[in-house]
């Protein structure tokens, strides 16, 4: 079988079981198989697949047809440019998340105005992919990275290490705040906490509710838990003209917005993500 007529049945084996963008999804699993780009399948549509080929790739596309996302498939993901390894311990870091990161590396930059060395905590840190890009991005920063899953924190070290910044972030194991010590300010928080109602979860696409874990998805009875925590703990290990930076889901901005105001947070920015859907808040206090 060739390139091309492998890409057109499995499109159409995938399409039937409910995935979607099925045809770029057996590209990228072929790609990944072939250690091509997808670009380069197009200059090899009559290239013939050996058995061994086939053999692998069914084994692959079976996996997808269980809905198993394309990313623990391969292995890993890209965040901001910066390749992150994920399994089922972890959340897989989304597109509008690198929104956030942009948002936080441009405050920490210009914040080195007012601290030559700024530190960011990243609550909630999964994969680490907002700790790890911060310190990346940000050489002169400190980062801490704190989650109450030891597992979630296997994988973020070994994501540090990967991208060389393993040395320049503190990871703390435990459930929020409690694990820092007292007095700790930070320059920067920055968090994608978990924001699904609970009841929400089982209608989730099987991808998310199956294999992203349910610590990272689970934001309590009305999804809003972790933005009350954090609006009413966050202040405590915040420095003076510290901002905090937050992605919540669709539909939660003003629900947010008016929690932080009700701590006396002045809200500076809620922002859109590249569906022009509120999703994001910066705040500070007075
Ligand atoms: C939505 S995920 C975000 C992961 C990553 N920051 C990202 O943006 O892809 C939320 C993370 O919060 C962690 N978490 C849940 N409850 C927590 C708690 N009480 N204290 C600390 N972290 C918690 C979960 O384990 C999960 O890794």
């Amino acid at each position: 079988m060739t390139v091309l007529e492998v890409i057109q049945r499995s499109a159409e084996f995938l399409a039937k079981k409910g995935v979607e963008s099925p045809r770029l999804q057996i590209e990228l699993l072929l790609a990944h198989l072939l250690k091509i780009q997808r670009m380069q399948l197009y200059l090899n549509f009559e290239r013939v697949l050996t058995e061994a080929e086939l053999e692998k790739l069914r084994e692959l596309v079976k996996r997808r047809a269980q809905r198993e996302p394309l990313q623990h498939i391969v292995g890993s993901t890209n965040f901001c440019g910066l390749e992150f390894l994920v399994n089922r311990q972890v959340l897989i870091p989304r597109p509008e998340t690198e929104l956030l990161a942009e948002r936080a590396w441009k405050f920490l930059h210009d914040r080195g105005e007012v601290n030559a060395n700024p530190s960011a905590l990243d609550f909630g840190s999964g994969s680490g992919c907002l700790a790890i890009t911060l310190a990346v991005k940000c050489p002169a920063a400190k980062v801490y990275a704190l989650d109450i899953s030891a597992e979630a924190l296997a994988v973020a070290r070994e994501n540090a290490a990967k991208n060389k910044v393993l040395e320049r972030i503190e990871f703390h194991h435990g459930n929020g705040f409690s694990v820092l010590s007292a007095g700790g300010k930070f320059d920067l928080i920055v968090s994608n906490p978990p924001y699904i109602a609970t009841d929400e979860i089982a209608t989730l696409e099987a991808e998310v509710r199956d294999y992203d874990p349910k610590l990272a998805l689970d934001g309590g009875a009305d999804g809003l838990g972790f933005y009350r925590i954090l609006a009413q703990e966050a202040a405590g290990y915040l420095a003076a003209s510290g901002k905090i930076m937050l992605e919540f889901g669709e539909g939660q901005a003003d629900l947010i917005k008016e929690i932080f105001q009700k701590q006396k947070w002045i809200v500076e920015a809620v922002e859109p993500d590249y569906s022009q859907r509120l999703r994001f808040l910066i705040a500070r206090r007075a």
